[in-house]
């Protein structure tokens, strides 16, 4: 039987968007694997009283069980308001590979899927947006399309290297496709290693340009930056001082998410800095405590790490703060 994200208190991305796009910020889009992140992410969210989207990749789907994963976001809601908040949450499908896959994810109680595409020509991967749509809108639930490619890989859609969104084919794209939002290339990729450089101070800017000439092309529509972690060096140099390996991991500075947020960008995606920011966290706890061998003491240490890292987030990178 199909499930209605509605009777789960989940919402989908329509208000959020707009409310984001009015007021010059973005909607973080948090990748959820277990309870433990699940737990940071809605507390941050309800501490900073912010909107959230959390996000499940095919991956996450693999792992967890994708029953389990609703179940997880309907008790994610229940604590939200147990709490005494009243936080949008949205269930989103995270690159959502194929019709299939967004289908099972809307009947499981969905309220928001995204379909990639964007390994396919421009013809196929507006069919196949627009096939998603025509499924999902009947249904309340919005969809989330790609065009242009980025660097990096996830576990079902992987790509060498990138290729910006072309501007002037965006219009025809959201026209035809009937997506809610899009997601676009500017510069940003999967994963902690972004940028061949020695440091972040490094980094070369987004394509700001590109950004511009889509928003101008689009007034008013909700743009998606994918590939948006910060990596941060902290994190990163905790990792290796604890015997980890993660040299030449960079990511995007926050300043440049900060300016993308106030812009017609209106979800950010962050996972990696989530993952090393546990990583480091269990890392160093288990180093420091050898006779611990009680997971409550290394993941709660990391949840509460990574809870800290998102209430920053929300604070002073996507703006969301103060904005349920
Ligand atoms: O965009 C990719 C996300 O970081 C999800 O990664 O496919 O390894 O779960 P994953
Ligand atoms: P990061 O790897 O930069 O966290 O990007 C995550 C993402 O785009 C999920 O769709
Ligand atoms: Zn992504």
């Amino acid at each position: 039987m199909a499930v209605d994200y509605r009777d789960l208190g989940l919402v989908n991305t329509k208000e959020m968007f707009e409310k984001a796009l009015a007021g010059g910020y973005a909607i973080p889009a948090y990748n959820f694997n277990n309870m433990e992140q699940l737990q940071a992410i809605v507390n941050a969210c309800v501490e900073t009283s912010s909107p959230v989207i959390l996000q499940v990749s095919s991956g996450a789907r693999n792992y967890a069980n994708e029953i389990m994963l609703r179940h997880m976001a309907a008790g994610a809601v229940e604590m939200a308001r147990a709490k005494g908040s009243n936080i949008p949450i949205t269930l989103h499908l995270d690159h959502g590979a194929n019709f299939e896959l967004c289908v099972s994810c809307i009947e499981a109680g969905f309220s928001s899927v995204m379909i990639d595409g964007s390994a396919h020509s421009f013809e196929d991967n507006i069919a196949l947006t627009k096939k998603v749509v025509e499924y999902a809108r009947p249904r309340g639930v919005t969809v989330e399309g790609e065009l242009g490619v980025l660097a990096g890989i996830e576990d079902e859609v992987s790509h060498e290297t990138s290729s910006y969104t072309k501007p002037e084919e965006v219009e025809e794209f959201v026209e035809r496709a009937g997506c809610d939002s899009l997601a676009i290339s500017i510069g940003t990729s999967h994963g902690a290693y972004k940028f061949k450089v020695k440091s972040q101070v490094e980094v070369p800017p987004l394509r700001f340009d590109i950004l511009e000439e889509i928003e101008k092309r689009l007034p008013g529509f909700p743009i998606v930056l994918h590939g948006a972690s910060s990596v941060v060096p902290a994190f990163v140099d905790m990792i290796n001082q604890y015997g980890g390996d993660l040299e030449g991991a960079v990511g995007v500075p926050e300043e440049q998410l900060r300016r993308a947020a106030k812009s017609a960008v209106c979800k950010i995606n962050i996972d990696s800095d989530g993952r090393l920011a546990m990583t480091a966290i269990v890392r160093k706890f288990i180093a420091e405590n050898p006779k611990e061998f009680d997971p409550r003491k290394y993941l709660g240490a990391a949840r509460d790490a990574l809870t800290e890292l998102l209430k920053h987030k929300n604070e002073n990178v996507v703006g969301s703060a103060g904005r349920a």
